[in-house]
């Protein structure tokens, strides 16, 4: 079994910026995953591809911990997980151009008018996607709701640094319809699933 010590780390114990290479030791890619409930997209990605390094970060601890269990249980060590809110640790800890890629599946779409401003996907946060991402780096997303879906979209059009890809990543494609358990449910509902990839120029 992976020792769970080095499958968790955490930020307030560090003052800088992260150093990957500090974290995996290896100088491969770095990707992103936020928001990865029980962990189905990061655990798949990281068997498939050993050659890159992921990192999970979840702030539920009912989801972080079924995740943390499954990565320990495989005994996958290219990937770290950290329980905490991803819009802080992309912000305050990751230096500029080091992610090769981010994917966000399904963020909660929060309907409620007045809780919008919850949501993930804001012009804040988009600038600091265009800021982590390396040079032709990736951001891959999906989500069940239409209306949050057009929002995202129009963001990223008024971004000048993002380019819609016509395709979703292979890496992402290879992994099937079923990327997420959320993806898994709301397929069952009969809910459309919208996608979309950008790549930073
Ligand atoms: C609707 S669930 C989707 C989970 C998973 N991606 C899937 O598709 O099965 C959204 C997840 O994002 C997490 N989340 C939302 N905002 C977050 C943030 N700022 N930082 C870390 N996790 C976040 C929530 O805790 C929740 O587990």
């Amino acid at each position: 079994m992976a020792n769970a010590d080095d499958v968790e780390f955490r930020i307030r114990d560090n003052e800088d910026q992260v150093c990957w290479d500090r974290i995996f030791d290896n100088g491969a890619p770095v990707e992103i995953e936020i928001g990865c409930g029980k962990g189905r997209f990061i655990i798949n990605s990281a068997v498939a591809h050993p050659e890159i390094n992921y990192i999970g970060i979840e702030r539920a601890l009912r989801y972080f911990r079924i995740m943390k269990e499954r990565v320990v249980r495989r005994e996958l060590t290219n990937i770290r997980l950290l329980r905490d809110d991803a819009v802080y640790f992309v912000e305050r800890y990751i230096p500029d151009c080091t992610v090769s890629a981010f994917h966000v599946y399904f963020p909660d779409p929060w309907p409620k008018k007045r809780h919008r401003k919850r949501r993930l996907f804001n012009a804040r946060f988009l600038d600091e996607i265009v800021r982590t991402l390396a040079t032709g780096g990736t951001l891959d997303f999906a989500t069940d709701y239409g209306e949050y879906y057009e929002e995202i979209l129009a963001l990223l059009e008024a971004s000048e640094r993002l380019a819609a890809l016509e395709v979703i990543p292979e890496r992402v494609r290879e992994l099937g319809r079923d990327l997420t358990n959320f993806e898994t449910k709301y397929t069952a509902e009969g809910r459309a699933i919208h996608r979309g990839a950008y790549i930073k120029s």
